[in-house]
């Protein structure tokens, strides 16, 4: 295992669980862990930098342009710093049908940002993502594991006050 990026390094806890995460894969396959492990690293340092990317690459022992092209495909990935609560929108057709540009737009109006914009107080970043599979319960958005759904200016008003306590 190489690990030669400077300055940057998961907790021993943290460690551990990368340790347990790639200990599921034969020898050999160690690729196959990036997912859950950019994961990890998104736990800690919050989004992830060059620098963070560069890091895993060499725990895995792969190219770091391996981890850019899988941090940059998958919208769940923070490539550069976000707030305290990050909103990922879903802006996919089913939500669309259900209302869900109108409350989209609401919540930008409300935040004063657009897309992919944090707010001043650094509390709130909003990013559009696909279907977040709760196409039934329309509009929606997750921020971490949590989903909001059916989603309405009134009930964006709740949430927004809520968090910001
Ligand atoms: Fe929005 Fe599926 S289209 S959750």
């Amino acid at each position: 295992m190489t690990e030669t990026t400077p300055n940057i390094a998961f907790t021993p806890e943290r460690m551990a669980k990368v340790q347990e995460i790639i200990a599921r894969y034969p020898a050999g396959k160690q690729k196959s862990a990036l997912l859950p492990i950019l994961h990890v690293a998104q736990a800690q340092w919050g989004w992830l930098s060059d620098k963070v990317m560069d890091y895993v690459a060499g725990i895995l022992e792969i190219a770091p342009v391996e981890v850019y092209e899988v941090a940059t495909f998958y919208t769940m990935y923070h490539l550069q710093p976000v707030g305290k609560h990050v909103i990922e929108y879903c802006r996919t057709g089913p939500c669309c049908t259900m209302g869900a540009e109108p409350v989209y737009e609401y919540i930008q109006e409300k935040l004063g940002i657009k897309t992919g914009q944090t707010t001043p107080d650094g509390n709130f970043t909003l990013k559009e993502v696909e279907c977040l599979a709760a196409c039934g319960w329309g509009p929606v958005f997750q921020i971490r594991e949590q989903y909001y759904m059916n989603l309405t200016n009134d009930k964006v008003d709740e949430i927004i006050a809520d968090l910001s306590k």
